[in-house]
């Protein structure tokens, strides 16, 4: 038998596309990932008078340093703002000797990134997060820590995410002195490996749903940057319309909108956002949206009140939630591209490294 393999197709090791492949190798890439407590460790023990911290970063990067705000801010209560690295240079941003900087991009190659990460080494301490090993962005920053995704070849960022959460969990639970939380960071690949068992329910969603011409994702807290992320890689690719959108935020505007053609993916996850993330949900439910709920297996509510739904294991709480819940997200996107005919590996328009302003 003469079997016509390809390079590409040898690499892919059996799945259709690299897409699928490096969500399914997220939680090899956490484990990998975990291994830069120390090098954490050690920037943290060498960094001195932080006052302020600011991310900067782009696209999926950008939904990352927003998780990173949110536990920076509640652990270790140092104030954080998060920056579009194509935005830097339009604002203030108040930067001095007592700010630490962290660019976060998995090329390393970002034109904007690399263009702020120069103007903040003028004023201020600097770490880049970066997956890919001598990048630009790892010889210009004064730290550099290593998200240990391996290659990524899918545009969409799948786990180079996760890896980057990794990092900003480290991170933040170094600096908060967290080791329960530390901790807890070891049992989110087993975790993750449920999940993925559980890969046929997603299926039967993004069949559903394949022809949907607009999407909502809503989230609250920790889950807000989740809905952020699940909506950028639905748009990126299965060029259906998807907003990402605080729940809290919805009768702001956006609620005039849902109808009974719109799908509504909830991200739900145990813990104080909980309740009212179910009234949001209950909100959108009586102006007639379909909706998707993601959130823990014992939920009854989800159970019998919402057509569509995805648990996870009741044991992630909503701390650890954003490593765990945007797994089905990411799967969604994937079968919905596939259902669609589409290739999720190269979406159109869009590239994996973007070396211009
Ligand atoms: C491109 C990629 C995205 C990525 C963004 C930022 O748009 O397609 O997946 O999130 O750039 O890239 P970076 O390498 O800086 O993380």
């Amino acid at each position: 038998n003469i079997i016509n393999w390809t390079s590409d197709m040898a690499e892919k090791e059996g799945y259709d596309y690299f897409m699928l492949k490096e969500i399914h190798e997220q939680n090899i890439a956490i484990k990998n990932t975990l291994i830069e407590k120390d090098n954490i460790k050690e920037i943290i023990s060498d960094l001195d008078n932080i006052n302020r911290i600011c991310f900067v970063a782009c696209g999926t990067s950008y939904h990352a340093s927003l998780t990173g705000k949110y536990l920076i801010e509640s652990m270790a209560g140092i104030p954080t703002d998060v920056v579009l690295a194509s935005e830097f240079r339009y604002s203030a941003n108040a930067l001095n000797e007592n700010t630490l900087v962290i660019f976060i991009t998995q090329s390393g190659e970002t034109a904007d990134t690399l263009k702020a990460l120069k103007k903040a080494n003028e004023t201020s301490k600097t770490i880049a997060i970066v997956n890919v090993l001598g990048s630009s962005a790892t010889r210009e920053a004064d730290y550099v820590i290593y998200t240990k995704a391996g290659p990524e070849k899918g545009v969409a960022a799948t786990k180079t995410y996760i890896s980057q959460l990794v990092c900003i969990y480290l991170f933040a639970a170094i600096l908060a002195q967290n080791k329960e939380l530390l901790d807890s960071l070891k049992k989110v690949p087993s975790f993750i490996e449920g999940v993925l068992e559980n890969e046929s329910k997603i299926i039967e969603i993004a069949k559903k749903y394949k022809d949907a011409r607009d999407f909502f994702f809503i989230g609250r807290g920790l889950s807000y940057p989740t809905a952020l992320e699940g909506a950028l890689k639905l748009k990126e690719i299965t060029y259906i319309h998807a907003e990402g959108y605080a729940a809290g935020e919805l009768k702001h505007g956006p609620l005039a909108l849902i109808d009974n053609e719109i799908p509504v993916v909830v991200i739900a996850p145990p813990g104080d956002s909980y309740d009212k993330t179910m009234s949001n949900l209950e909100e959108v439910k009586a102006r007639g949206a379909e909706i998707i709920a993601i959130g823990p297996c014992n939920d009854e509510f989800i159970k019998y009140e919402v057509a569509d739904s995805f648990c996870i294991d009741d044991e992630i709480s909503e701390i650890l939630a954003p490593i765990v819940y945007i797994i089905p997200l990411q799967l969604l996107s994937y079968y919905i591209s596939i259902e669609r005919g589409l290739d999720p590996d190269k979406p159109k328009n869009l590239a994996k490294c973007v070396t211009v302003e």
